[in-house]
């Protein structure tokens, strides 16, 4: 699948893969946004039709813990971070046609009436399996809320599906001294009966649809494997306590949230379709001759290339036309960290930068492969100093003042170097392939490859030299109409990675908005307004202030990567069975007094219900050692002992406050006793 198959306009529904709705959209996730939204606005501008959706995906376990660790409804929770989504996709210039929630009731109605024909026509099983319960929390548990040592190599603290040090998968019942990752306590096993989707009914039809090209070939490939073993079945089903969509006739039984994710693609569609007047039914029925691309990470590709595609054929919907994958990304080499500041929120990289800078440096490193990309700030700020300001917007600048000043602001009627401006429109053809093709990286060199020889081409004729001499100026006028000309054209090229750069250059140039093909004809005794800066330089200092913020609040040891499939990763929470490795208990304070040579410290005496500790405590500014004797603290019992310069100290004291004066020491509610944990 190399070239568009039909001839213009196609009509196509593209999507990006849907974001759980529990954590932000950090740079990571960006890599797959820009990547699907420069493919689509491409499309736009080469006049096909072209519809862009994604959506929240708002159901799981995760979610539900979420909403109750944040002591608010799931509804209350997918509300906010939704409309935190939307705003920093709208700040990256993510320009989806519609953006909208799997808990909506379009989405609702496709999960059911999908289900509803997978059952009637023989495609779901029922099956009793065994699984993990946390006896605590009384629910089952998935298994990456499991954490184990690994019945293989022996690794401890393993997660229930998979060994990250031996590679081997097992099921949660398998790992030796499982624990539940929600409360700590052992699960049991017990039975319960769940509804499985039969895949192997699928076989041949999936054998086919890989074969023709729909992804990657490493990744059809890797699929494939999975037809040398018996297709498994996938269990679909979850039991309540879940938050998602009851199963109709089956109640307690809740819809698995990787049943009704994929499904939001078509719930965002259809509500899109209904609010605009699209009939969603050209584009989904399973003889249409429109287009469905995916855009997705690569570690949820066998969600989408084997279970989707199934779910849609067996479910009486066209299968998607392509599924795309993309790597995932390191930040100067290394996963991303929260410890060293790389763990970047879109929210906390636009506080800083220019978005635009990222669209353009992640283009100038995707490709039409799987392979992981690197962001290394360093080659950020040269790429879009060099690229960006020193030859795209520069080209500009250097032309656009001797028009207006010289010139009266009008272009002149003739291009001295037409041979010039064609090898630049011919260059179109190539582009456009590399666009259409997702390689996006060869694009934007080629584009700066004819970026240098237009800037070649105005150093070569100096018009700041021909200005200067009578007979030389209404050159100097053709070489600035030329500049101004190969500029429209870079522009154009780059539109779909810089499109608020573009409309500023539009205005400029006093253009209704471009398109694709209008890079073919010469912009000619054309008025054009004054040249405002388009773009300006990175600084050092921007970055560093972005990584600091992105450091700040966080512990020491949030290392975490980019991969957004994990429960846990994505956001500054933690896990409660995290919280629950601090032994935090009440101490009474028995003694208190200063510290010879210690200018913030008090020494206390510190009684844990009959075992004894002494902890310093940098609390001297805001108390007089004589008042804190019989007063009841909160101490954390399990920190590591540290030795000072004044001795060693056993513990933490907790206490609220900035510092100096205003320190308040945290103390349990009257009729607590040394030694109670807290909780
Ligand atoms: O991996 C993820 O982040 C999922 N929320 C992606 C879902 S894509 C689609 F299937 F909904
Ligand atoms: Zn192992």
């Amino acid at each position: 699948m190399t070239a568009p198959r039909k001839t213009p306009p196609r009509k196509i529904l593209v999507t990006s893969a849907l974001p759980y709705a529990n954590g932000p959209i950090h740079i990571g996730h960006l890599v797959e946004y820009i990547q699907t939204d420069i493919w689509a606005r491409f499309q736009r501008l080469c006049g096909n039709i072209c519809h862009y959706v994604c959506a929240d995906d708002a159901h799981g376990t995760p979610i539900m813990l979420k909403a109750e660790a944040d002591g608010v409804s799931a509804e209350e929770l997918i509300a906010r971070v939704g409309a935190e989504h939307r705003r920093d996709f709208q700040n990256f210039l993510i320009a989806f046609d519609n953006y909208y929630s799997t808990h909506s009731p379009e989405n609702r109605h496709f999960s059911e009436l999908i289900y509803a024909r997978l059952r009637d026509r023989g495609h779901i099983a029922r099956r009793t399996i065994t699984q993990l319960f946390d006896p605590q929390k009384r629910m089952f548990l998935p298994d990456r809320f499991v954490r184990g040592t690994c019945p293989a190599c022996n690794s401890p603290e393993q997660y229930g599906d998979n060994c990250e040090v031996c590679g081997v998968t097992y099921s949660p019942a398998d790992l030796i001294d499982p624990v539940s990752v929600l409360s700590g306590a052992r699960p049991e096993q017990r039975e319960s009966e769940q509804l499985f989707f039969k895949l192997a009914d699928f076989r041949e039809f999936l054998a086919n649809w890989l074969a023709e090209g729909r992804t990657q070939r490493e990744v059809a490939n890797k699929q494939k494997e999975l037809f040398s073993e018996e297709l498994f079945e996938w269990d679909i089903s979850r039991n309540e306590p879940y938050w998602g969509f009851e199963i109709p006739g089956e109640p307690g039984k809740y819809f698995y949230v990787w049943m009704d994710a994929p499904v939001g693609y078509l719930a965002s569609f259809k509500n899109y379709c209904e609010r605009e007047g699209v009939d969603f039914d050209e584009y989904l029925r399973p003889d249409s001759d429109c287009e469905m691309v995916h855009f997705i990470g690569k570690d949820i590709a066998r969600f989408h290339t084997l279970f989707w595609p199934a779910q849609l054929h067996g479910g009486g919907f066209r299968p998607p036309s392509a599924v795309w994958c993309h790597g995932f990304l390191s930040v100067g080499g290394r996963k991303m960290s929260k410890r060293h500041g790389t763990f970047i929120t879109a929210e906390t990289y636009f506080r800083h930068l220019n978005p635009e800078f990222l669209r353009y440096y992640f283009a100038g490193k995707l490709d039409d492969g799987i392979d992981d990309l690197d962001l290394s700030f360093d080659d950020f700020k040269a790429r879009v100093n060099s690229d960006l300001v020193g030859k795209l917007v520069n080209l500009a600048s250097r032309c656009a003042s001797f028009i207006e000043k010289q010139f009266g602001g009008k272009l002149r009627g003739e291009l001295p170097a037409p041979e010039l401006f064609a090898q630049f429109a011919d260059a179109g053809g190539e582009l456009a392939r590399d666009y259409e093709n997702r390689r996006y990286a060869k694009a934007v060199r080629a584009i700066m490859a004819l970026a240098d020889r237009a800037n070649e081409y105005i150093a070569a004729e100096r018009p700041w030299e021909l200005v200067k001499s009578a007979d030389k100026k209404s050159h100097a006028h053709a070489v600035c109409t030329q500049g101004v000309n190969l500029f429209r054209q870079l522009v154009i090229y780059l539109k779909p990675v810089l499109p608020a750069t573009a409309e500023r250059a539009e205005a400029f140039l006093n253009l209704p908005p471009q398109k694709w093909e209008d890079a073919r004809a010469p912009l000619l005794g054309h008025a054009i307004n004054e040249y405002t800066p388009l773009l300006t330089r990175v600084e050092d200092r921007q970055i560093h202030a972005m990584i600091e913020e992105s450091k700040s609040g966080h512990d020491e040891s949030g290392e975490t990567s980019a991969d957004t499939s994990a429960p846990a990763d994505a956001s500054a929470t933690i896990q409660i069975a995290d919280f629950d490795k601090v032994d935090l208990r009440v101490a009474k304070i028995t003694a208190a007094d200063y510290v010879e040579g210690a200018d913030k410290l008090l020494r206390l005496d510190l009684d844990l219900g009959g075992e004894k500790r002494t902890v310093f405590a940098g609390i001297k500014s805001a108390y007089d050692p004589k008042t804190l004797p019989g007063r009841h603290v909160v101490v954390v019992a399990n920190l590591a002992a540290r030795k000072m310069k004044f001795g060693v100290s056993e513990g933490m004291v907790l206490a609220a406050g900035p510092g100096g004066e205003e320190i308040f020491l945290l103390s349990p509610d009257e009729g607590a006793t040394a030694g109670m944990r807290v909780r």
